[in-house]
Parts: C-alpha cells; structure tokens; sequence
C-alpha cells in the first residue's frame, strides 16, 4: 500500500517507538500524523519535526488514550479536516512490573501479597482496551468512508485502503515480573488475528509487531543495571535496539499488504526459564 498521502493516527507519539514511527511515517510522506499522548511534551515535539519538514504534518493531541470522548475527538477532527483516517498505530503503553506473587515478613509473620488488581486493570486499560478501540475506531473510519461511497465488502480492484500494526512485545510469551503487561500483549495477538479477518471486509490490514527490548523511556527506568545483566546477555545483538528500528519495521507492515500476522523485531531475545 502506497502510504504517502494518507492519514495517520499515532498513540504514545510523543516518546520512543510512537515518536520514531511519527518521525518516520513524516519522513516517508504521510499528508497528516494525528501524535497522541499524554504527555506535555507533545506540542512540542510536533512542532519541531513541523518546523523541520515546513509543513504541518503532525497535529498533536494531548489526553489519556482510555478516554473514549478524547478518541472521538481525535478522530471526529481529523476526518474533518482530512475525510478519513487510513493508518493506525496505538503505540502508547504503560509497565506496572512486579512479581505476581511475594512473601512478605510482618513482625517475623509471612504475609501473602499479590501483585495489584488495581494496577493489573490499569495495564490492562492502556496496554489492550485502548489500542483495540484505537484500531477499531481506524477500521470504522475507512468503512464509513466507503459506505458512504456506496461500497460494501472490499474487492482487490480498489486497492488495501488502510492498514494498523499494533504493538505487542517479546513479553507477550511471558516474562518474570510482567503479569499484567504480558497478559495485555498476548490479548493484543488474538485482536490482531481477528481483525485481520475482520476489516478486510472494509479493505483494512491489520498486523502485530512484537519488539524486543529497545531503547527508550520505558525501558531505560528500569535502570542500567537491570539492563546489562538481564537484558542484554540474552540478547543476540548484545545492545538495545534503537527505536528507529522499530519504526522501519512498523512502516513495512503498513506498507507491505503481503503480511497479515506478526513480525518478532527481538533481537534475539532468548531469556532462560
Ligand atoms: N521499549 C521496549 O522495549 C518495548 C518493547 C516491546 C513493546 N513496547 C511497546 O511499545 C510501545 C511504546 O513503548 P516505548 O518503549 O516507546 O515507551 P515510552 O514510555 O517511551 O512511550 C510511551 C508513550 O506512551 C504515552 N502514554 C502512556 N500511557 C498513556 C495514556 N494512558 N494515554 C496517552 N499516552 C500514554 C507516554 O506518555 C509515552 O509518551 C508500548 O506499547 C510498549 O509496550 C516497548
């Protein structure tokens, strides 16, 4: 699929692998980048890379992707200004990490504490309910967009018309200390298979991409230490991979209408047992 000219809406867009694919998909010719996150340095960052190309390519939106009005927000104002939303990439994500079960000592008493539902709901909220909705709401603006046109169920004359690659993670086969986190990627896989089957319909891909560990905010507060004794050594590469990597590899599965499953970008990642 030819993506120049498209519209584009990237969660998590502010920092790491959302902001990599922003610069990139801006780099690669999208007409307009819907940048989403919560994050302050938003506007900021837009108008950077908006300087840099002379145009306004990004449009950044501030507010939490659980919200569904903020959503809708998002995707009412640019259809209006742009007539649909063909590319999605719900890239924003959180990490609340803690083994699932500990024993505590109390007064020389072992206690039982489990990891947080609180926290396990929340990861969930970010890391599978919002990107789904995010994808669906992309899927739903190009079948509008198409009904309206008088279309149903897309043929191959009229070419893939959109396509969302969501983001899973090494961790979606399970990893110490991710409960929630690896419980939420793996969902993302079943969504992913399913939408695949479903948004054809409407001339939509859908693709996964599983990263491994690279090197942005999220991965870095887990500290230099961690790093270099449980990440790299069970790494083939020996080092993080660099968000731009990631990028390059979400590009191709937007692009690249052969692929309808999951790409693992993980630098061989191996961990033991
Ligand atoms: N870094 C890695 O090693 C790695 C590996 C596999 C998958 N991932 C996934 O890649 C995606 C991006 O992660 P990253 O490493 O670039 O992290 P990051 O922390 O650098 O960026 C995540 C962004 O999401 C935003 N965000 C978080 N919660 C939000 C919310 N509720 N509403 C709006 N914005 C919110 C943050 O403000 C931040 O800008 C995540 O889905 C993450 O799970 C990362």
């Amino acid at each position: 699929m030819d993506i120049t000219n498209k519209v584009a809406v990237v969660t998590g867009g502010a920092s790491g692998i959302g902001q990599a694919t922003c610069s990139r998909l801006a780099r690669d010719g999208v007409r307009a980048i819907a940048v989403v996150d919560v994050s302050p340095a938003t506007a900021a960052y837009c108008e950077e890379v908006n300087g840099r190309l002379g145009q306004e390519t990004l449009f950044p939106f501030s507010g939490d992707v659980v919200d569904a009005a903020f959503r809708e927000r998002v995707f009412t104002e640019m259809e209006e200004r742009f007539g649909w939303v063909q590319l999605c990439v719900p890239a924003a994500g959180i990490t609340l990490d803690r083994l699932g079960v500990k024993i505590a000592q109390q007064n020389g008493t072992p206690r039982l504490d489990i990891y947080s539902e609180a926290d396990f709901r929340r990861v969930l909220e970010v890391d599978l309910v919002a990107p789904i909705y995010w994808a669906l709401r992309c899927v739903g603006s190009v079948a509008i967009q198409r009904a309206r046109r008088g279309l149903k169920q897309w043929v191959p004359e009229e070419l893939v018309q959109g396509a969302v690659v969501l983001i899973g993670s090494v961790s979606s086969a399970g990893n110490r200390g991710q409960i929630s986190y690896a419980t939420a990627k793996a969902g993302l896989e079943g969504a992913q298979a399913t939408l695949a089957k479903e948004a054809i319909y409407h001339g939509v891909r859908c693709a996964i991409i599983h990263p491994g560990f690279t090197d942005t905010p999220m991965v870095r507060a887990m500290g230099e230490d961690m790093i270099r004794n449980n990440v790299l050594p069970h790494t083939q590469l020996k080092r993080l991979i660099r968000p731009e990597e990631i990028a390059e590899a979400i590009c191709f599965l937007l692009r690249n209408s052969s692929v309808s499953g999951s790409l693992w970008a993980d630098a061989g990642w191996h961990p033991t047992a």
